[in-house]
This record gives C-alpha cells, structure tokens and sequence, in this order.
C-alpha cells in the first residue's frame, strides 16, 4: 500500500482555534484523523459579540495544546505529516496571525511545504470531507460573516452569483437572538424557540425579495424586529418572534434559491445538478429541510456537511490543502494575513448604502 499524504490543517480565523489532520484512503476519499476544535464562546459571551484582542490572546494560549491533541489523536508521528494548511484568511487579522505563524513555523521546522488556505475556499470544499463530489455545483454559504451563492467550477476557479449586501445570515440570526435577550451567539437557540411559535403571528418585511437577483439582505429585517421586540410582554410572544424570523429566513432563501438555480444552469448547462449548502447556519434543521424539498423539486441533489463539520473547523482547511499538495500549490513563509479575501476576486464589491437594484 502506497504512502498517502498526510495534511495538518490549522483554523484560527475568528473565534474558534482548531486542528485537524486527515489523509486519504486508496480511492482517495478524505479520512478525518482527528478534528479538534476549541470554541471561545464562554469568554465572548459577557460583551455579546467577539473581542478580537481577547479571541488572539485565546487562540494564542491554545494553539499549541491543539495541535498536539490534533496529532495524538491521529495516532500518526509529527514526521509523517507531508504538509501544513493554515488559514489566511478573510477574518479577524489578530486572530489569523496566530494560527498563520504557527503553521508557518511548524512547516519551517519539519522542512515541509506550508499553504496558505482561503476560509471561504474551506467552507465551499467542506463537502468534499464526507461525499464524492464533481464539480460544478452550485454552493450557498451562509455563516456568520458571509451568505453568497457560488458557481464553484473548480478548484480556485469560483464565480460569485449572488451576496448580502449588508448583514450575513448568521449575523442576522445572532441580531435577532440580542433583541430578543438571548445570550451570543443566539442563532441557534432562535431556531429552538420557534419550535414553540407561531411563524405567522408577525409579518416581517423580506428586503430585495422581487429585485436584485439572488443577492440578499438582512438589514431591514433586524430593524422591524427591534420595533416587534421593544413591546414584547411575554415568552410566547417571542417565540412568535423566532418563529416569524425563522419562516421569513426560511422564504426568502426558498425564492433566492431558485434564482440562484437558474442563473447556475445558465453558466453550466450542467450534466448533474448539485446544490451544496456550507458554513455555520447550514446547521440549521428547518432550513435544511426546507432546501432539501426545493432541490427535489428542481432536480438537484442535496449536499450538506454533517452539523459538526458545518461551523468553523480545521478539516475543511485541511481538505483544501489536500487538494491543493495534489497540484503542488504551496506557498512562501511570508504568505500574508488577509482580513479580506473574497473567493471571486472579480465581482464587484456590493456592501453599505447606495446599492440599487
Ligand atoms: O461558519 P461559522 O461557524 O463561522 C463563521 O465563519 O462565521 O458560522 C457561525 C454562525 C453564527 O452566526 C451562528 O449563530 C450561526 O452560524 N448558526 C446558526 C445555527 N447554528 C449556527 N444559525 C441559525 N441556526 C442554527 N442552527
Ligand atoms: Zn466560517
């Protein structure tokens, strides 16, 4: 049986530190050896958001303690690994400068390539941990500082077809779990409380719904809640709240989905038409279900990343740099921080007032 490559991947972008190493079986299907993750949540909780000055200092008390269990519980030895990926970014440039000089200097020491690997690029190939996936699909990446629909035709070859123009989706979530005095990060409890609402009791407005193609936006959202929530009286009446947020979500990606569809059969004329859903709020269950009907509905094949590989996690970045060992795409030492990075570098930067559609 011939050697296969063996990838430490390192994931420090904003409020979780990770390691992971995988490696590949004889067909060459990725195998997780290990995926370890560290959630910061406890110490950003008290100030309702991340503190990038707390979360590097963090990062940089753990790194070391989890590279190591990433390794042991690998149960391979430091000198078998064939390469090091670290993020880059886009993220918190504190927080990536940490696990980037971490990675570079454990690359340097073992005198084995270091790459430097895309977050989003992470999110996007996280599929490909655990099913076999040809390219082109279709890819939605909600998490909590992005939501953009991808046209992902290969590797590094990624053509955005849609973004928010304000709030990312997770963002939206964690927004409305704060007006609803929910502690950070609320996303995923809103989606729990609505299962005790009323999804129609409010009537919530969907910013850019007719217009605009499957770009998306939040803002507005966030702002008639902050009215709704002010005269709240009881529990019911929030859970009505979450549940109006989660059935207003639910709508507006069901209808920019579609678009979305279209507009990717368009630039393909694909042969198998794949729909793949990546990053924190894919987690969501009611969202899941609801895109997994659509796709039935359109021909398309439903791909998601099991829930615990859906959030930030260093085996996606560790499959992206599997991918990228295999074309020898390696990257110097003095490969830069990147607080911006977008996956298409050629679509037009749609954020903040004065957008029109
Ligand atoms: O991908 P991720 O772990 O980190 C980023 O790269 O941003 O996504 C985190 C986001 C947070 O906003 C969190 O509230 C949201 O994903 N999220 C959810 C759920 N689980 C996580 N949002 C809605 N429903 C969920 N079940
Ligand atoms: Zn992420």
């Amino acid at each position: 049986m011939s050697k296969k490559t063996l990838i430490l991947g390192i994931e420090s972008s904003c409020d979780e530190t990770a390691a992971s190493l995988i490696t590949e079986n004889e067909q060459g299907i990725p195998i997780i050896l290990s995926n370890i993750v560290s959630s910061q949540v406890d110490i950003h909780k008290e100030f309702g958001g991340v503190v990038p000055e707390l979360a590097a200092r963090a990062h940089l008390e753990k790194i070391d303690w989890i590279v190591k269990k990433a390794l042991n519980d690998s149960g391979r030895k430091i000198d078998e690994i064939d390469a090091v990926a670290s993020t880059a970014g886009p993220g918190l440039i504190v927080c990536l400068s940490v696990g980037l000089s971490f990675g570079k200097a454990f690359a340097s020491s073992l005198n084995i390539p270091f790459i430097a690997v895309n977050h989003l690029e992470g999110h996007a190939l996280s599929p490909k941990l655990n099913s076999k996936l040809n390219y082109p699909y279709l890819l939605l990446l909600i998490s909590g500082g992005h939501s953009q629909f991808l046209n992902i035709k290969g590797l590094e070859d990624y053509k955005r077809l849609g973004t928010t123009i304000d709030d990312a989706l997770g963002e939206a979530f964690d927004k409305t779990a704060k007006l609803l005095g929910i502690e950070f990060p609320g996303g995923p409890q809103i989606e729990i409380l609505a299962q005790k609402g009323d999804p129609k009791k409010y009537n919530l407005p969907k910013p850019i719904f007719n217009r605009g193609g499957c770009n998306l936006s939040f803002a507005g959202l966030k702002t008639a809640i902050l009215k709704i929530a002010k005269n709240i009286k009881n529990d019911q009446e929030k859970f009505d709240l979450a549940a109006s947020f989660q059935k207003t979500i639910e709508e507006i990606l069901y209808k920019k989905t579609q678009i979305a569809f279209r507009e990717f059969e368009k630039q393909n004329n694909p042969k198998e038409k794949i729909f793949v859903v990546a990053g924190g709020v894919a987690a969501n269950k009611k969202i899941r279900s609801m895109l997994i009907d659509l796709c039935k509905e359109n021909n398309y094949q439903s791909i998601f990343p099991p829930i615990e590989l859906c959030g930030d996690n260093a085996a996606m970045i560790a499959m992206v740099g599997l991918e990228k060992f295999k074309i020898k795409q390696f990257n110097e030492l003095d490969y830069p921080a990147k607080p911006r990075w977008p996956l298409d570098k050629k679509a037009a930067f749609l954020k903040g007032a004065g957008i029109k559609f």
